[in-house]
């Protein structure tokens, strides 16, 4: 490490993973570092997400964080990154493949790593970058088994170097409202909540053509996508999950289904398939600029096809799933995550000693990695006492990726002078846990059948810190009379 690296608490960390947030804990000295000298970050995982945190540093955040390194096991995508570098007019990052990461460790001496590769080896580098004394930024799910979590519970303890995990949803402008409401006491304490999210047959459907379909990579969705749902509801209620059961099957991304909508059967990829014309999960990477400089020019390097058959046999992840996970506080939550609906978004809603919080989106269906615009979500919330008239919410809107969430949770991330957060919403690996421990859970009760304790799966995860909340000891008006309602 430099010399002259900031030291950062794990308060420092979870408000601003950045010299200032230094400034918390040592004000004089944090102040002048950050005068003289820019955070250093690698990234390693040059793929779609990473775009999101190279436009951050090279664009709003150039004046206080710097790309020194790149590492990815992809040289394609690795000298494209350096291209978009030179686009932005920001310096170039030095390029490394993933077998020399450590080198670029030594060499360029960042104070900080991006980690966004595929979900299954982010406990690799999220180790290696704490035990040589960097901290980390790591991308959704922080990783996908209990063992690989308990790896990085420890690597944070033997290092005593920090962790932020990129739960953008809490940033959400109308997700944050609804935390908001929730801490207000708007419908007392929270007993239940009942949640549903709906993949739709095109952001839905390809997960089931990328290298997600596969859970030995992914987790399957219950980690890699529910981690963001279980993150919320924890954050939500302020609460660690503590028993899970669960059910999932795959009945729809599957061969026969092909052959009952007149296909002779699955193929290998959309790019070769003798019946692309047939099939309306034809899915172009050639169409799409980004996507074609991104994945189809890069095959060459790797052998990765971006476009496989979502109807192959070999696919092993669920596309329904159905889990019931109780709280420490006594809540109770009712999930159910579906990747072949009719629309994509969510509704929640919270079930409170004073009344009933309803939420949802309808959220946009994106393909992730393409050059088109996100459009906006339809966002409703309205609060219903236990007894008389509904309450309309506006929702409170932002602008750009996730609900406004990405901009939000990247000045959060980056900016020096990030002021503190009294939704607490920077999360660490605590939190990382937390989520994927459900999905882990569930992953294994659809194997056994059998309910999972989440403390028996890893050892010494302490509870993430979560604002207060109303409790089961306050005192709650009597409802109305029904003759006055
Ligand atoms: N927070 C969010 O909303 C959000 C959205 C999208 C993706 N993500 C997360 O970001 C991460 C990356 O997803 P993506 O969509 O960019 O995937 P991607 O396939 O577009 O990119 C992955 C990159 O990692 C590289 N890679 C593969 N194996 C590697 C290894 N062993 N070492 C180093 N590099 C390796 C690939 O070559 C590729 O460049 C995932 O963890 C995903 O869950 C989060």
């Amino acid at each position: 490490m430099d010399g002259d690296s900031p030291t950062f608490g794990r308060r420092a960390v979870m408000t601003g993973l950045g010299a200032g947030a230094a400034a918390l804990a040592a004000p004089r000295v944090a102040a002048q570092a950050r005068a003289t000298r820019r955070r250093r970050y690698a990234l390693v995982g040059c793929g779609s997400r990473s775009r999101m945190f190279e436009t951050a540093i090279w664009g709003p955040h150039r004046g206080e964080a710097e790309l020194v390194a790149i590492c990815d096991t992809n040289p394609g995508r690795l000298a494209l990154a350096q291209r978009r570098a030179a686009e932005a007019g920001a310096p170039s990052p030095r390029p490394y493949l993933a077998a020399e990461f450590d080198t670029m460790l030594r060499d360029r001496r960042p104070d900080a790593l991006i980690v966004c590769p595929p979900d299954n080896v982010h406990d690799d580098y999220v180790v290696r970058a704490l035990d040589a004394g960097l901290d980390v930024i790591t991308e959704k799910p922080m990783t996908t088994e209990a063992g690989k979590a308990q790896r990085i519970l420890d690597a944070v303890r033997r290092s005593g170097r920090h962790i932020r995990v990129t739960f953008n949803y809490r940033y959400s402008p109308f997700r944050t409202q609804v935390k908001e409401l929730l801490m207000a006491g708007e419908i007392g304490d929270v007993l239940s909540v009942d949640f549903q999210w709906l993949l739709n047959t095109v952001h839905g459907a390809d997960y089931f053509r990328r290298w997600h379909s596969d859970k030995s990579i992914s987790g399957g969705l219950m980690v890699h996508k529910a981690t963001h749902h279980f993150d919320l509801v924890n954050w939500w209620l302020s609460d660690v999950p503590e028993s899970v059961i669960a059910t999932g099957k795959k009945e729809y991304y599957i061969p026969a289904m092909a052959r009952r909508m007149g296909l002779s059967g699955p193929h290998q990829r959309c790019r070769t398939c003798p019946e692309k014309a047939a099939c309306s999960f034809f899915f172009d990477l050639e169409e799409d600029a980004a996507l074609r400089a991104l994945y189809l020019e890069n095959e060459r390097y790797d052998g990765y096809h971006r476009d496989q058959c979502v109807w192959r046999e070999s696919i092993d992840i669920e596309d329904t799933m159905n889990v019931v996970v109780g709280y420490q506080g006594g809540a109770t939550l009712s999930y159910s995550l579906n990747a072949f609906n009719a629309w994509e978004g969510y509704r929640i809603a919270f079930n409170g000693t004073k009344g009933r919080l309803e939420h949802g989106a309808v959220e946009p269906a994106l393909v992730a990695g393409a050059s088109r615009e996100q459009d906006r979500e339809i966002v409703h919330t309205r609060i219903i006492p236990l007894r008389g008239a509904a309450r309309e919410i506006e929702p409170r809107m932002g602008e750009g990726a996730h609900g406004g969430g990405d901009a939000v949770m990247l000045a959060d991330l980056f900016d020096p002078d990030a002021p503190a957060d009294p939704l607490l919403r920077a999360a660490d690996e605590r939190a990382g846990a937390a989520s994927i421990l459900v999905g882990v859970a569930a992953n294994q009760c659809f194997r056994t059948g059998q309910p999972v304790r989440i403390a028996d799966l890893v050892t010494g995860l302490e509870r993430p810190d979560y604002p207060a909340m109303p409790t089961r000891q306050d005192r709650i008006p009597m409802p109305l009379r029904t003759d006055q309602v």
